[in-house]
């Protein structure tokens, strides 16, 4: 049996076998990240609304910086101390992206993950802190000009995440470009593999669409560093996803799986689900008026206002209430939306981390 190789993230400090991907809302907790990582993964925490998953577990209010610092210290124990612990920030969501980032650090994090977004100023942020930096981009345009703004830090990355057009949330494509053959990940690889080289070789982690553990040695023999996985995960008893998003999973065929666009997500950006979510049905009937009473999603209008981009007369479905009630943490009133990757019809049963970690690393 070939043994996975594994990967040499600068910063960690030790090597790991792949990366759990960041699932928000709620979904990658400390419970899923934990389990990772103490087989020697990656555990990724999302930053998404961590604040009121961190009061439901604790039972009091917390501030976003608390929500991230706690939630980081009880996903490190569960790992006993094996792998890494990460947290996924995303840029878009303005707002929590450095209380959390800051929260994380102080609760002792391996490795920062953003995307959604360039995180241009992620440097500046930590400032010098012990952590990984590991951007999630998507072109090899992308990677240049944070490389390049980087520099200014005398910074680079110390992995980046490369997700292409099957993964599952928020896709940062056009949306009529997803199933064209020259952005499938296997075609943008390349070039971004001859950016990490020419920027101080680091390494390339692939995300989007794997699922086996053939699928993962096929991608380090085409020269990827590592994977990152997010649906699989998404599948497990220890995800925080509602019972009734696991049943959809596993219920899911692949002509269920489509791009929500119109009505879409108020990021702006592509968003895959399960066309049978209750609250998509309701957006695609217009069921649902915006009324923005979770607001996480706000971001500066032109003229410098905080608002929920939409309210902007965009067609969009409110997606902090639809990502909440996923989680089962939010009034049953409002209606889930369940993202995933192309993938998730592959998936039969809802399996523990230890069964899945045993079936990928052989
Ligand atoms: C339920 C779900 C929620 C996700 N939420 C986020 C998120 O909040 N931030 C992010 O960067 N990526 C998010 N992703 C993307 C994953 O981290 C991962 O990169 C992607 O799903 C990989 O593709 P796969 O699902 O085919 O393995 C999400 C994916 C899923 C399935």
């Amino acid at each position: 049996m070939i043994l996975l190789p594994k990967i040499a993230i600068r910063g960690l400090g030790r090597e790991i076998i792949f990366i759990q991907g960041g699932m928000g809302a709620g979904i990658s907790l400390a419970p899923l990240a934990g389990a990772v990582a103490r087989r020697g993964g990656v555990g990724t925490v999302s930053f998404v609304a961590l604040d009121r998953f961190v009061e439901r577990r604790i039972g009091h209010k917390v501030s976003h910086h608390e929500a991230a610092e706690l939630e980081i210290q009880e996903a490190r124990r569960i790992s006993c101390g094996n792998g890494a612990i990460a947290i996924n920030c995303m840029v878009l969501i303005e707002r929590t992206y450095i209380p959390s980032i800051e929260g994380a650090i102080d609760g002792g994090v391996n490795a920062i993950i953003a995307g959604a977004g360039l995180p241009m100023t992620l440097p500046e942020i930590v400032d010098n802190a012990p952590v990984s930096l590991i951007p999630i981009i998507s072109s090899g345009r992308a990677l240049e000009l944070i490389c390049r703004r980087w520099s200014r830090y005398e910074k680079i990355p110390d992995a980046a995440i490369l997700e292409g057009p099957l993964a599952g949330g928020h896709l940062a494509f056009r949306a009529e470009d997803i199933f064209k053959q020259e952005f499938q990940l296997e075609a943008i690889f390349e070039r971004v593999k001859i950016i990490a080289q020419k920027n101080g070789n680091f390494p390339i982690i692939v995300a989007g669409g794997i699922y086996t553990r053939e699928d993962i040695i096929w991608w380090i023999n085409a020269g990827a560093d590592g994977v990152q996985m997010g649906t699989r995960f998404a599948a497990t008893h220890e995800s925080g996803a509602s019972k009734e998003f696991k049943n959809a999973i596993v219920a899911c065929c692949s002509e269920d799986i489509e791009i929500a666009t119109n009505p879409g997500s108020p990021a702006g950006l592509p968003f895959r689900v399960i066309r049978t979510s209750p609250g998509y049905q309701q957006a695609l009937i217009h069921g649902r008026k915006i009324l923005c009473d979770k607001q996480y999603l706000l971001n500066k209008d032109k003229s410098g206002r905080l608002g929920c981009p939409a309210l902007d007369g965009n067609d969009a479905f409110c997606i902090c209430n639809a990502l909440l009630s996923a989680a089962d943490c939010n009034n049953v009133s409002e209606l889930p939306i369940f993202t995933v990757g192309a993938n998730a019809a592959r998936v039969d049963r809802i399996l523990f981390v230890d069964e899945l970690m045993d079936e990928l690393i052989g």
